[in-house]
């Protein structure tokens, strides 16, 4: 099948302020989308507008918390009214906590659930309609090597993102005769600004990684999913070697956890 083409494309991209939204707006606009972007910090949206000149008014901002129903339906009119269509969501928004789940308040699942699982899922819902009728449309969820792999200190983060990626896998199923792609991109510990938004979780709190990328990487990287149409991708080879090793030797991978993840 032909390599899937961003010109012209209209796009609701989600969580645009920061790491891998910010150089996925970059990369999307560079291709020829249109794209309107979404997150909390308004001013970051502006900053972004002014870094890529914003060509023929590229980027359309949209600020507001992703968790809110009105604001998903406002993504939607926006991405219909002003652009004619939408052909690709890409709900890339996210937040996590570090901490044991005993320790936890009952408000820190329900805060990462709202962002992480229940925010994508809704306005995938909201712009199935208008993907049936999109060019070569695509939903993309960007996800997590965690959303393969549990780990502990991230229960409520995992648990979100394993909900996203079992949610989607049904859904590519179910939208396949509409010729509809889900693709599933899954990142491993991004050099983003993500450990210094955690919900609930102590100040100075660490997390283990096997190394990190830039955030520029894991972008170009979603956009090749999207483009070569893999369903899913897990974005870096220490990832890949994680979800491997977790899956062929899962009780050294427990032991290896709980040397080094707690
Ligand atoms: N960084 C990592 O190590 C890593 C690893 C694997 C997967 N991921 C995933 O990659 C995605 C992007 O994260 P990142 O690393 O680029 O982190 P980031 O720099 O913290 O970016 C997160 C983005 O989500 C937005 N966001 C968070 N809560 C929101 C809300 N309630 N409403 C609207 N927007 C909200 C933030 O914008 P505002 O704060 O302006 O609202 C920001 O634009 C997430 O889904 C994350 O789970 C990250």
């Amino acid at each position: 099948m032909a390599k899937r083409s961003f010109a012209g494309k209209r796009v609701i991209l989600t969580g645009a302020s920061s790491g891998i939204g910010w150089y996925l707006a970059s990369e999307l606009v560079h291709a020829g989308a249109y794209v309107v972007i979404t997150s909390r910090r308004e001013e970051r949206l502006r900053q972004l507008r002014v870094a890529f000149g914003n060509p023929q008014k590229r980027l359309i901002a949209v600020p507001g918390d992703i968790s809110s129903p009105a604001l998903r339906a406002q993504l939607i009119s926006t991405c219909v009214q002003k652009l004619g269509g939408i052909d690709i969501v890409i709900n890339n928004a996210g937040v996590g906590a570090i901490g044991p789940f005993a320790e936890a308040q009952p408000e820190r699942l329900r805060k990462i659930f709202e962002v992480d699982f229940f925010a994508a899922v809704e306005l995938t819902r909201l712009a199935i309609p208008h993907l049936r009728f999109g060019r070569e449309p695509v939903a993309c969820m960007v996800n997590s090597v965690l959303g393969h792999r549990a780990v502990p200190g991230k229960s409520e983060y995992c648990a979100a993102k394993f909900a996203l990626r079992g949610w989607a896998e049904a859904l590519r199923l179910e939208l396949q005769p509409r010729g509809i792609d889900v693709v599933t991109v899954s990142p491993s510990t991004t050099r983003s600004e993500f450990f210094d938004s955690l919900v609930d979780t102590m100040r100075g709190a660490k997390s283990a990684s096997l190394g990190s990328q830039s955030p520029q990487t894991v972008a170009r990287k979603v956009m090749q999913a999207m483009k070569k149409r893999k369903p899913e991708m897990i974005l870096s080879p220490a990832g890949k070697a994680f979800v491997w090793l977790s899956k062929w030797a899962p009780s050294f991978t427990d032991r290896m956890l709980l040397r080094h993840a707690v």
